[in-house]
């Protein structure tokens, strides 16, 4: 339920707008004056009268109802109090009802959403600099699926580009089928670094590798054959850590299935006046200070951007989307403010629904936990580390728990996802496993420590019994779990509007707090059996939430810790 509206229906005055009303209300300084409060002031003006006189009228002409314990007027402040006791029967009843729906809506029904994230490139690490980019994606996905919209996740995967040229070269000359099966992606990094150094000695490689790339180009049948090949040997490994991270795509439409639609777009382009010639190459001009589109090389070759461009009108005439977002690091900035003005300039309203969801970089601690090859840290060799690390924790705390391996997995790879996304999307960041594992601190484990404690008290407690005095409730601590559950589904509408999965990570610290200093507080498995009832509600409807939450995130919840 909506507190600050409901207190906004309760009021009965003529002459006050009450959205302006709505917009005023706040959390009063003292929570001792009540649990939401209108500052007057503000209408003073307008209704040329003392804030003192505006707030005694409006506190007379309250209708309390049901939830509205007491009304005051103090100084132009109109403080509410709730009725506690009615407003936590009705959220519990309303998480318990709703289950792992609570949350959920239908706002986006009917609307498309595409979301182009992760986006790995063929042959090259899945290295920790996409740990965010494919954490964020996977969240603002299921967040956006949990609001009833239509949602197409696609992996624009990077294969396309003079490098796999270089890649025949170099498989052909010191390529090892059977290395490569095993070792996959790292031994295709080692014969391409090895490439550019022989290279060096031998230019003539570099000849040899624009011809294959033509060969590429030109559909030739064992060219083909060895670049599906990389490819499928990248998605292999790929697929591999895509499931342990709870990642899914609905399409892998990559830069190669672009090929043939670019030059339509070209041609539209030159049309429209828009393709200008420079120095041989096909650029779009802008009339401000940014630098101009790049979209076809002297030699005719096309680019990233040409690319994007054909994809960006493929997914609009194929999915008809109300937004189209990029989840791709800040470095490419001004790459997606080209490619969305021009699609401006050639008349695309829809342009404004493109929406480049920019993030920060991810690094390393240096030195901590790297298997490094060159300069790469490959994410498989981060998950594992963080899971095996885990798995110490839990032979420590709790060697007798059964199914360990699984547990620790669950624990690992939810703190490596909760911490990547715990901080604002842009900011960059240092990844620490000791502090993402941190059981105390503000992190996944904790909060999945909070679920397994939900349930031990169920353990401990058994069946929750018919009796419920919701006076158990009627404290503090209680009330302001109550005031989280009832939040939560702003909270979804929140972090889908900014396209924000930190405002779902920080809210459930908040609940795992809350619940915790409940805990600590209130006497749970109590002789009175009204109380404890309400009280093992209280606890059954955070542990919804607390799942609720952690699935959106792609986290699993451990039923023990
Ligand atoms: N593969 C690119 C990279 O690793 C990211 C692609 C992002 N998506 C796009 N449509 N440009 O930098």
């Amino acid at each position: 339920m909506d507190y600050r509206q409901l207190i906004i229906d309760s009021i009965n005055i003529d002459g006050i707008d009450k959205q302006d009303l709505l917009a005023l209300v706040t959390a009063p300084k003292d929570s001792a004056m009540g649990d939401l409060c209108i500052p007057c002031f503000k209408l003073a003006k307008e209704m040329k009268k003392p804030p003192m006189v505006i707030a005694e009228e409006i506190a007379t002409s309250v209708d309390k109802g049901d939830m509205i314990e007491q009304v005051t007027a103090v100084a132009g402040f109109v403080n509410f109090k709730f009725n506690n006791v009615k407003f936590a029967k009705q959220v519990l009843a309303d998480v318990l009802a709703k289950g792992d729906d609570y949350g959920k809506s239908n706002e986006g029904n009917g609307k498309t959403i595409c979301i182009d994230y992760s986006s790995v490139n063929i042959a090259k690490p899945f290295h920790m600099g996409h740990l965010l980019n494919t954490a964020l994606g996977g969240a603002i996905y299921r967040i956006y699926s949990a609001l009833g919209y239509n949602v197409v996740g696609i992996n624009h995967l990077g294969d396309w580009g003079t490098q796999f040229g270089k890649l025949i070269v170099a498989y052909k000359l010191w390529g090892n089928k059977k290395d490569i099966n095993e070792r996959g992606v790292r031994a295709l990094v080692e014969i391409y670094v090895k490439f550019h150094k022989e290279e060096e000695k031998n230019p003539s490689l570099g000849d040899e590798a624009r011809a294959w790339f033509k060969a590429i180009e030109n559909g030739n049948k064992e060219a083909l054959e060895l670049f599906e090949y990389f490819k499928e040997i990248t998605l292999k490994e790929v697929n591999r850590i895509y499931e342990r991270l709870h990642i899914k795509f609905d399409s892998y439409a990559g830069e190669s299935f672009y090929n043939d639609k670019m030059q339509p777009v070209l041609d539209e382009l030159t049309e429209k006046g828009l393709l200008q010639e420079s120095e041989g190459a096909k650029v779009v001009k802008f009339d401000d200070d940014m630098s101009p589109c790049l979209l076809q090389r002297s030699d005719g070759a096309t680019l990233y951007a040409t690319r994007d461009m054909a994809a960006a009108f493929y997914r609009k005439n194929t999915y008809d989307f109300d937004k189209c977002l990029y989840v791709v690091a800040y470095q490419q900035n001004l790459h997606f403010q080209q490619i969305f003005r021009v699609l401006e300039m050639m008349g695309c309203e829809w342009s404004k629904d493109m929406v480049h969801v920019a993030h920060g970089m991810v690094s390393l601690e240096s030195g901590a936990m790297s298997t490094r090859e060159g300069n790469v840290v490959f994410l498989e060799d981060v998950l594992n580390s963080v899971v095996a690390k885990a798995k110490q924790v839990i032979e420590e705390k709790n060697p007798d728990l059964e199914d360990k391996d699984k547990i620790a997995e669950q624990i690992g790879v939810g703190a490596t996802l909760f911490g990547v996304l715990y901080n604002s999307r842009i900011k960059d960041m240092v990844f620490s496993s000791d502090k993402v594992l941190n059981f105390e601190g503000e992190t996944g484990p904790y909060v999945q420590y909070t679920y397994a404690r939900c349930n031990s008290l169920f353990d401990k407690c058994g069946e929750i019994g018919e009796e419920v005095d919701y006076s158990g409730l009627d404290n503090a601590s209680s009330k302001a779990i109550v005031a989280l559950l009832d939040k939560y589904p702003q909270i979804l509408q929140e972090s889908a509007k900014k396209y924000e999965p930190s405002v779902v990570t920080r809210y459930a610290i908040d609940l795992a707090q809350a619940f915790n200093k409940f805990y600590f507080e209130c006497k749970i498995n109590t002789e009175r059996d009204g109380i404890k009832n309400a009280r093992l509600l209280l606890t059954k409807a955070t542990r919804q939430v607390l799942g609720n939450a952690l699935a959106l995130l792609g986290i699993d919840t451990p039923q023990k810790m």
